[in-house]
């Protein structure tokens, strides 16, 4: 299985920067025969469990489609390759014009009816200010479009996911059928609280966000957040004054920092512990 060092795709919130610990941490769970992703995301984490444990089996959830973006990626290119013959006397990085825009959304449209998918998070990402994502056609034609148009192609990906089992479903269900099994690890990285969840929807609000806590109980998991969350301050809070139980005692943490633009910056923490331990 060849090694990814990112998705194939863009996707906002894949955890790249992990590769080294969490390869490293992995380590540490030797007995595992499966590994449970329960946010897949962009299937990284599952890609990397596949490459450590290729005699396990990894069930990456796959809650976004991303791997219907991995199969067409060919087709998005060849949508970027026009929109480069379109803006090819347009001014790198500055806002695309309304004729430009009209054939761009053209484009787009024709594509859309000949083939019936449009990868609309990718192409955003070379028609959007930075962080900005569209979902969908009425989406894409709101919005200011500027001339960031990736130079090159996407490597297509066919072996991204290979022997990887892909499932979309609420992770509460992908749990309660993985949760009695033993030797599961489950992989499990929420969208982030009190962030912009703009690609994947936006309705995690705290309660959501505490539900997933339940499976961290006497699991094997592997859990990120980051320091925006609090949630291990929440948790370290009602454990010392309501003695509630932490389900994060006797967990290891790897800290990595983060920047969102020149002057602010996060720490993105990846938290991994064993059963009973
Ligand atoms: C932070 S991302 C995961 C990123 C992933 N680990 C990676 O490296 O690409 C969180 C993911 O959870 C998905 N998600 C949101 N609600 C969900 C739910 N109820 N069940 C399962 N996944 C959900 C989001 O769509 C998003 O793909």
């Amino acid at each position: 299985m060849k090694n990814f060092n990112q998705a194939p795709l863009p996707f906002q919130g894949q955890k790249r920067r992990f590769q080294t610990s969490f390869k490293e941490a992995l380590k540490e769970f030797k007995d595992a025969n499966v590994f449970v992703d329960l946010f897949g995301g962009s299937g990284l984490l599952s890609n990397w469990a596949k490459q450590q444990f290729p005699d396990a089996k990894v069930v990456y959830n796959d809650f976004d489609d991303f791997s219907q973006r991995v199969a067409n990626i060919e087709r998005t290119n060849a949508l970027l390759s026009e929109f480069r013959i379109i803006l090819k006397d347009a001014p790198a990085d500055k806002v695309i014009g309304k004729e430009l825009k009209s054939a761009i959304l053209k484009a787009v449209r024709r594509e859309e009816k000949h083939s019936g998918y449009v990868d609309y998070i990718t192409i955003s990402s070379s028609l959007l200010f930075s962080m900005n994502y569209a979902t969908n056609y009425d989406d894409l034609a709101k919005q200011t479009m500027y001339n960031v148009v990736r130079l090159n192609d996407y490597q297509p990906a066919p072996d991204y996911l290979e022997g990887v089992e892909v499932v979309c479903v609420d992770y509460r269900q992908l749990f309660d059928r993985w949760k009695h099994v033993s030797g599961v690890v489950f992989l499990i990285d929420p969208p982030y609280l009190s962030t912009d969840c703009g690609t994947y929807g936006n309705y995690w609000k705290l309660a959501n966000y505490l539900d997933v806590l339940h499976c961290l109980k006497g699991t094997n998991y592997f859990y990120f957040t980051s320091n925006k969350s609090s949630i291990l301050e929440l948790t370290d809070w009602l454990e010392k004054n309501l003695g509630g139980e932490n389900p994060f005692k006797g967990a290891k943490r790897v800290d990595m920092n983060a920047r969102m633009n020149h002057n602010a910056g996060y720490v993105d923490i990846m938290l991994y512990k064993k059963a009973g331990v």
